[in-house]
Order: C-alpha cells, then structure tokens, then sequence
C-alpha cells in the first residue's frame, strides 16, 4: 500500500515539474499575450513559407534562408492566398506598428504584422520556438500569441573604433539585434583611436586616421604605462557602409551613425591638424581616456564636418545623425585667441556656450538635409540645440532635464547599459574597464525615472546597451559581454513593466542559452553566479548564506578545497563558519554544474561578527554593506564598485570593535584600496588603540609616514601583547588629493574592508 501511494505521488509531483516546464517558453523578450495549446505543428519539406503580398516577401526570405542554412531545409516561397500547411504572413494594418499576432495550430502558422518589422519580429518569435539544434523534425508548439512593444527605440550601440571589427562581425552584431526584436544600431564610428568611414576628397582619413602605431597594454590604470608597437586599424569602404545599411534595413533595423564632435577627435586631427587649435602634430590615439585636443570652431573645421555630414547623410537613411558631443576638454579653446574672439564676436559667456555655438550649427545643417541630431548630455551644457534629441548616459540626470525642456530622450545610463562594465566577480572574468553590471541590474533597469511626469515620460523613446571597447579586442569578447546582457536589455525595452519578472527572465534564459550555443554565440554564465550574505553568530564567528538570483537553484558547496560535485551537501539555511576557510559553490541541475564554480575565502579572527561602531559614517555611495562589512570575515574585491568596501573622505575610518570579553591581541590590520586614478589613495596613518571601558582608551602603536604610503593592499600594525575588549581603530584620509595626480585638489578617498585582529 505503501509503495503504491508513493507512486502516485511520484507520478503527480513529475506531471507537475512537466507542466512547469512545459509553461517556460523561452521566448525573449517576453511577448504581451501568450496562450498554449497542446501539441506541435511540424514545419517540414512539405510546409510552404506564403507571404500573402509581396511587401512580406523579404522577411519570409529570411526565415526561408534561416531554415535553409541553420537546418539545411529548402522550402517553397511564393506570394498567395492559401494558408493551409505554411508559414502564412501578412500585414494588418488593424494592427500598431512593430506588432504581430502569431497563431500555430495543426494547420500551420499564421503572423499578421502591423508592418513589415511586426512580420519579421512574428518571424523572430517563431525562430525562438524552432528546436534549438539540428534536427529534421522542426516541431513548433500550438499556441497564439499578441506583442507589440513598449519603447520605439530598442537600440545597441557598438564603438568600432577603439578595436575595429569587420562588415562581417557588424552583420552578426544585427543578427543578434534582430533576434531580441531590437530595431536601432548605434554605430560609433569615429573617435581619438581610430576615425573609420571612407569619406570622399579626405584620403587621410583612412591612410592617417583610421591606423595608430601601437595600443595600450592592459588596464588604463595601471603604472607604468605600457604598449605594443603594431600598427592597428581600419575602416569601411562607402560600398561597405551601403552593405551594411542593407543587411540592418533586410532586419528592420536603423543604424544611427556618430560622428563625434567637437572632442573624441585626435584621430582626425592626426590627419588634418589644421582643424585644430594648435598646429600639432597630432598623433593617432594609443591610449584610452581624454584628449584635450578637440575641433577648433574654425571655418576649416565646419567646412570639413559638413562634407562628412553630407556623405553621412547620403550614406544612412535613417532620420537620426548622433554627433557625439560627450568629454570635450575646453583647454584649447580656453587658450586660443581665436576662440576668445569668436566667443566675444557671438557674445558667448564661457567655452560650455562655444561648444553649444558648435553643436547648433552643425545641428542646423543636419536640418537642412532633413535630419535629426542626437548627442550626449554633455549637449545640454551651454543650452541644448534646438530639436535635438539627448542620449542621456551620466545617469538619469541629462534626460529629466531634457524631456522637461520638450526634448526627446533615449535613457542609457552608465550604471544600467554599459555592457563594458564587469558583470561578475568570479576571479575568472576578463578584463574591463570597471564598474559591475550584473544580469539582474540590466533586467531591473527602469528608463522612465521615477520623479518623471507622465507628460515627460513621453518624451523617453526607449533606451539601449552600449559597448565600448577599450578591453574588448575580439569577437568572442564582444560576444561574452553582450550575451545575455542584451537579451535583459531587450526586455526592458520591449516587455510592458508589469510582465517583468527576473526570475521568470532566467528561467526562460536558461533554456535559450541552448539557441546561444546553436548560433554559436559565446555567452557568459554569470547569471549563476552565488553570492554570500553573513550575519555574526554570537561568539561563535558568523552564518553563511548563499545566495543566487537564478530561481529555485540547488547549490551545493564544499569546505575542503576541492569543487563541489553532484554528491556535496546541498546549501538549506545557513554554515556556521568558526575558522578561516574557503567555500566553494555551485549551481547543479542532476549531476551538472551550471555556470562556474563561486569560491569565497572567509577571514575568520577575533574581531569578525563582533559589534562594531563607526565614528565617522561612509559616504553613502560606497557603504553597500555597511559597517559590519568591515569585520564579516569576507574581503572587499575587485571591481570595488558594489562590493564590500567603504568608502570615507574628511576623517576617514574611526572604528571601534567590542570583543565581547577582554582578549590578548596583538597585531590589528586593514585592506585598503590604492588606485590614484580613481582618487583612492592609502590612509594618513594607521593608529590602534584599547580599552576596558570603552571610555579611556590608550595607543598602542602607530604606522606614518613612508611606512604607509607605500603599503599595498593591506596594512598590518604589530604591537607588544596586550588585553583587551575595545579596540579603536584610527585611519585618517591624506586630506586633498596631491598636485600633479588626477584630481588634485579633490577630497581624496579612503577606502576600508576587512579589520583582521589577532
Ligand atoms: C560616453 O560614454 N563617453 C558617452
């Protein structure tokens, strides 16, 4: 009797698994309206692809040319008015434009598209139903769909210019563009590194401009400074441009072509210094960053940017031109008389005004050729040029301003869409430039800000990812740091803000990595990531969680060293940690690992899960963790951003720990950071004091001078035996930020983990 309730128990729980996994469809984004059937309707040899009029002839072509070259099947195309056993599309114009009703039953498949983009994107969803390997039996599940999108602008930018990547990676870029439903590709084609569009009657600017004579090695941070010797570059023929502008407009995509003004310019420079200031000579960008040598506000430079334009105008149907308009020094301008009396002449009051002077005319000129600009916020500063439209990326900031002055907006700020950021702490990761932009963060990413009317928030056309490539020399790279970044992306710009739901994201994830892997695309894994909350116990040490945003995720761990494999305990509550050890962890599904191996080392000692009091707060921007960060046993890491570290300016760290009972210490250390480019620089001093009472402290040792300056990561105090249940530990800032390093005359940052006491 026993057995048999057991197994129809079994029986009930395993159609209960079939039947959650049968409602993930993983469709990204996720459509409006979804309903299932039951069954499958078989595209095979026998199915005919039938565009009902010959405006969907070319995105039946597509899918036509996708299932030959994906699955090696060959099937009829033809224009007509019988459904039965196809692929059947048709425009409605009952429908909005970019939606699409998608219906499979056991007769076929019918799309009905608003306009061409709604067929296609119906096409794209049934591309994403298709099996996700090669197989001859393309089963597509029964059910019916309804989408359209939220955001009209659905965009990826793409910087080819600090590494160039060929018309043949750009064409992929658009295939990934277009299985997300995105429909706008931010091609930056120009800056300091690199200039890289042929442009009629300028030769040096594909001799010159678009090839530097060597690149930096490793990070922009890093001292000293080193770089190869090879000459690197290249640029795309006008012929190639057209290519390309072809293939994006076959998947429903614009391009928005930059050409960056007034800064972001040293690479023409190289080829035309007489557009400069000074006379130069300019040399072709081996180094990220800045430059201060920008367009002079000449005759010569306008004459020059407006041939550009033209051709570019000529080039991209597209209504929209960006112009850059991001990071320009105005130190040239500052000393260039000529510039002075330009500014007097047109009655400019500062160089942000010589700059808004620049971009009106040239935004001017994009009118008469019935063109719209978009730029950087940096484009408001000076007053923002009539009609343009703001690519606010220094956060939310730029675009508020922008809609509240009846401007048009695409919100893509750094801390959401920088896709060159981090996206994992794993020690594994490959370089980027910094910061940290998990999965999750991208899917949160709302671009309507919150203090936004509804009568502003019109004026947001949607928002899109931007990767720059400073540290991504390679396909395979670009492809790691846009995948799966894009695909939460496209669902903040496609899925109505209701329907998202990270976890319901991931899962659906989960399954299309396996279409990523069929397209050969090389995707990061980091969404399995696992990370730890600690919380003290007792006298005891602390409490381990782990924790993973993947859903219902079974993780298992190990303490000894090895990685945990399918037979390691399964993390339930919580581990007790009373020593100094390392953790290894892992999402399994049955006896496979998913994503990388998390490894966390825990710095178990005297102070850690002990009360701790700051007498000078964090600044709010880096206190993720707060005060118990500094005595949790787990370090901060790198990138600092969002990690454990604290971060003070003025008086620094001035803590105090109660050991619970008298103990013999002896040695007190900190972790510090020391990165003079991002203004973090090493404590004044390091001072260690005690006390019984917590009342009359007395010093027992102090670090100056050299002794401290040159400390790497860590500071360590060692003083004579001592008993003690307070401990004070003193780490003032350097105060102002030393002449000649960047930033000088800032408040110069402190910033703290660890506290270790032995
Ligand atoms: C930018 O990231 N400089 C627009």
């Amino acid at each position: 009797m026993k057995k048999v309730v057991t197994l129809f128990l079994v029986l009930i729980i395993s159609a209960k698994m079939q039947a959650q996994k049968q409602s993930i469809v993983p469709i990204i984004p996720l459509p409006l309206k979804m309903e299932m059937g039951k069954g499958f309707f078989e595209i095979s040899e026998a199915t005919n692809l039938i565009a009902q009029s010959k405006e969907c002839l070319s995105d039946l072509q597509y899918f036509k040319n996708y299932l030959s070259l994906k699955y090696d099947l060959n099937l009829k195309l033809s224009v007509s008015d019988k459904k039965k056993k196809s692929v059947f599309v048709k425009q409605n114009v009952l429908l909005k434009p970019d939606a699409y009703k998608l219906e499979i039953d056991s007769n076929g498949v019918r799309i009905e598209g608003g306009d061409g983009a709604g067929v296609f994107y119906g096409l794209q969803t049934l591309i994403q139903l298709l099996p996700a390997g090669k197989t001859n039996k393309l089963n597509v599940a029964i059910l019916s769909i309804q989408d359209e999108p939220r955001f009209s602008w659905r965009g990826m930018h793409l910087d080819v210019c600090r590494h160039f990547f060929g018309v043949d990676e750009v064409k992929k870029y658009l295939d990934y563009l277009a299985l997300y439903k995105l429909n706008t590709f931010h091609w930056h084609l120009t800056d300091d590194q690199g200039w890289r569009i042929e442009i009629n009657n300028y030769p040096r600017l594909t001799s010159v401009a678009a090839y530097r004579n060597g690149t930096l090695i490793g990070h922009y941070g890093e001292k000293p400074e080193r770089y190869d010797t090879l000459r690197y570059g290249g640029f795309y023929t006008q012929d190639q441009i057209r290519e390309v502008v072809a293939y994006a407009m076959e998947r429903h995509i614009t391009i928005v072509p930059e050409i960056e003004l007034p800064g972001h310019a040293l690479a023409a420079l190289a080829a035309y210094p007489m557009l400069a200031c000074t006379k130069g000579p300019f040399e072709v960008g081996k180094t990220w960053g800045v430059f201060k040598d920008v367009y002079c506000p000449s005759v010569e430079t306008f004459n020059f940017l407006e041939d550009v334009l033209n051709q570019v105008c000529e080039l991209f149907p597209g209504k929209y031109i960006h112009i850059g308009g991001d990071e320009c020094p105005k130190d040239r301008w500052k000393e260039s008389e000529y510039c002075q009396a330009l500014m007097k002449k047109e009655g400019l009051k500062d160089e942000h005004e010589l700059q808004s002077f620049f971009v009106n005319r040239i935004g001017k000129f994009l009118q008469s050729k019935g063109k719209k600009m978009i730029g950087w916020d940096e484009i408001l500063e000076g007053g923002i040029p009539e009609d343009a439209t703001i690519m606010s990326w220094r956060g939310y900031a730029g675009g508020i301003e922008a809609a509240k002055l009846h401007h048009d907006v695409v919100m893509t700020p750094t801390s959401y869409c920088y896709f060159d950021y981090y996206q994992s702490r794993n020690n594994s990761e490959p370089l980027a430039i910094g910061g940290y932009l998990p999965l999750n963060m991208v899917y949160r990413f709302e671009p309507i800000a919150d203090v936004m009317t509804k009568e502003d928030a019109a004026y947001v056309l949607g928002t899109q990812g931007n990767l720059w490539t400073e540290y991504i020399d390679n396909w395979k790279k670009v492809e790691y740091m846009t995948m799966p970044r894009m695909a939460a992306l496209s669902e903040v710009a496609w899925t109505s803000k209701e329907q998202k739901d990270y976890g319901n994201f991931v899962s659906r994830l989960s399954s299309h990595t396996k279409l990523l892997s069929f397209l050969g695309i090389n995707y990061s894994k980091s969404f399995y990531d696992i990370s730890s909350h600690i919380t003290p116990a007792g006298n005891q040490g602390i409490n381990i969680e782990l924790i993973s945003s993947y859903p219902n995720a079974e993780i298992r761990y190990s303490v000894d060293g090895r990685s945990p494999n399918n037979t390691s305990p399964i993390f339930k509550n919580k581990i007790l940690a009373d020593q100094t050890f390392r953790l290894k962890a892992a999402i399994f599904d049955g006896p496979q690992i998913r994503g990388e191996v998390t490894e966390q080392q825990y710095f178990i000692n005297l102070a850690t899960g002990k009360e701790i009091t700051l007498a000078n707060q964090p600044n709010p921007e880096y206190a993720t963790g707060g005060s118990f960060s500094l005595v949790n046993s787990q370090k901060g890491s790198l990138p600092w951003n969002g990690s454990d570290w604290l971060g003070f300016t003025g008086n620094g760290l001035d803590a105090t720990i109660d050991l619970g009972m008298a103990k013999q210490i002896s040695t007190v250390s900190i972790d510090i950071l020391n990165d003079s480019d991002s203004w973090i620089y090493p404590p004044a001093s390091l001072e260690v004091l005690v006390s019984d009472n917590n009342i009359d402290f007395k010093s027992v040792g102090k670090l100056t001078g050299e002794k401290i300056k040159t400390v790497g990561r860590k500071v360590s105090l060692l003083f004579d035996k001592t008993n003690a249940r307070f401990v004070k530990v003193v780490a003032p800032t350097i105060g102002k930020i030393p002449a000649l390093s960047p930033g000088s005359g800032n408040e110069s940052w402190l910033m703290v983990d660890e506290i270790e006491i032995f």
